[in-house]
This record gives structure tokens, C-alpha cells and sequence, in this order.
């Protein structure tokens, strides 16, 4: 796509797509949903799409990748504060359906809440459609390089890199947490249908990778590739370095 934009609207455009043909069968629609600066216009989008066609929501149950640990809800940085500024406050989506994990769980409950989270899932039937971004090192969630495709939701530490590259939310790097919860390679590959994100040219040198290289746990979403149902939306600039 021409910019992040258009690519949005084509994202939103298959979000909607889904929503209403499950409601067209009285079904619930379960969406998996990330954070970070690649998907607010996809979110804006749905947003016009709810208040100008009447996109409803009621019927969707929405899992978020990731959170930071520790961190309480109402921080400003939280994916939690996130999601509610972006999107669910801005729709009729019930909210008791929106699950993302808690960042603050204490440390001795983690391992039982990220089964809990996997439960939760498939409780639900399963993750219908997953949005993803990409980190500059390929991260998807906060499944870092080195993760294997059998992970599922769990206590992760951060990279430097991935410190630094979110380190425009927080005062300064050292306040990033080192630690976050995310749903596993695992997790992501069992969603029956998968979006990808990626804008501008600092994605360019990591979506050739991910597209073009091996399957490789070094890069987190070229594992990806063992997946049937994978779409890239991504921008020219992100597309340079394609071959
Ligand atoms: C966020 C997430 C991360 C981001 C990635 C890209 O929930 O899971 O993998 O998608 O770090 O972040 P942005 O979009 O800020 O470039």
C-alpha cells in the first residue's frame, strides 16, 4: 500500500468484514490485538467504521498480545490505558470481553494466570483473526529472537533493543520495564487467520528477512511462514528492501 493509511483501511476493511459475517450467523467474533504505534490507525479506522457505518461490536471478544510487567493498568504507558484510549472506549464493545494480560499479577500467580490466558482462549473457540506489528529485530508480541514456536503466553524479558525502541513512552530508558507478559509463538500460530502491520523504512531491512529469509527462531516472525492464512500489509517503505 501507498502509506500506513491505506493499509489500515484495507486491515479494517477485513476486520469489519469478519465481525459482520459472524454476526450474520449469530456468532461471537474473537479478535487477537496488539499495541505500539502500528495499529492506531488501523484503530481509528474501526473506530469511523463504528460511529459513520454502524459497525458494531457487541459480538467481538478481543485477546491483546502483551503487556508490560510490572505495570498497573492506569499507567500511562500500559497496554491496558492503551487499548481503552484506542479503541474500546470509543466502541460498544462489552468490555468484560476484552482480555489483555494483567500486569499486576504477583510473581508467584504468573505461570497460573498465563495458563488462565491460554484457557481463556480456548475457551472462546480459538483467536479468529490476529493483528500483529513487527519489532526492528522481528519480535511479534514480545516473543524476542530466540523464541521458540512452541511458546505459549508467559513472563518474558525485553531486549535492550526492544527497551530503547519503546523508550519514547517512558521518561527515560532505564524507566522501561525489563519484563513483559506475552502470548507465545505458539500462542500466535494457532490463530486460524493472521495480519501483520509494518510501516516506514526502519521495518524494511526485517519484513525482507521475515518474507525472504529461513524460518528462523533469530527472527521471531519469519516462523510465521509455517502458517496457512498470513497476510503482510505493509507500506511502500516498508516493501524496500523486497526483492
Ligand atoms: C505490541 C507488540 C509488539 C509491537 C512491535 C512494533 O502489542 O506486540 O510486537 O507490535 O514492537 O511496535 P510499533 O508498532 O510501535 O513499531
Amino acid at each position: 500500500f501507498t502509506d500506513a493509511k491505506e493499509g489500515s483501511a484495507y486491515a479494517a476493511s477485513q476486520i469489519a468484514a469478519l465481525i459482520r459475517e459472524k454476526q450474520s450467523k449469530n456468532e461471537k467474533c474473537v479478535l487477537g490485538l496488539a499495541t505500539g504505534s502500528t495499529p492506531k490507525s488501523l484503530y481509528a479506522e474501526l473506530v469511523r467504521m463504528h460511529k459513520e457505518e454502524g459497525l458494531s461490536f457487541k459480538n467481538v471478544i478481543t485477546f491483546n498480545l502483551d503487556e508490560y510487567y510490572p505495570i498497573e493498568p492506569d499507567a500511562i504507558q500500559s497496554y491496558h490505558r492503551f487499548m481503552k484510549q484506542q479503541l474500546f472506549d470509543k466502541i460498544d464493545i462489552d468490555q468484560s470481553n476484552c482480555h489483555i494480560p494483567d500486569g499486576t499479577t504477583a510473581k508467584e500467580n504468573i505461570k497460573q494466570h498465563c495458563s488462565a490466558y491460554e484457557q481463556k482462549i480456548a475457551d472462546a473457540g480459538g483467536v479468529d483473526l490476529q493483528v500483529l506489528g513487527i519489532g526492528v529485530n522481528g519480535h511479534i508480541g514480545f516473543n524476542e529472537p530466540g523464541s521458540s514456536v512452541y511458546t505459549k503466553t508467559r513472563l518474558t524479558t525485553l531486549t535492550n533493543s526492544t527497551r530503547l525502541a519503546n523508550s519514547y513512552e517512558f521518561a527515560n530508558i532505564s524507566e522501561v520495564p525489563r519484563l513483559a507478559i506475552t502470548m507465545g509463538i505458539g500462542t500466535i500460530l494457532k490463530a486460524k487467520k493472521i495480519i501483520l502491520m509494518a510501516w516506514g523504512p526502519t521495518k524494511a531491512p526485517v519484513i525482507q528477512q521475515s518474507v525472504e529469509g529461513d524460518d528462523t527462531e533469530h527472527v521471531p516472525a519469519s516462523l510465521l511462514q509455517n502458517h496457512d492464512d498470513v497476510t503482510f500489509v505493509i507500506d511502500e517503505m516498508a516493501a524496500a528492501e523486497l526483492t
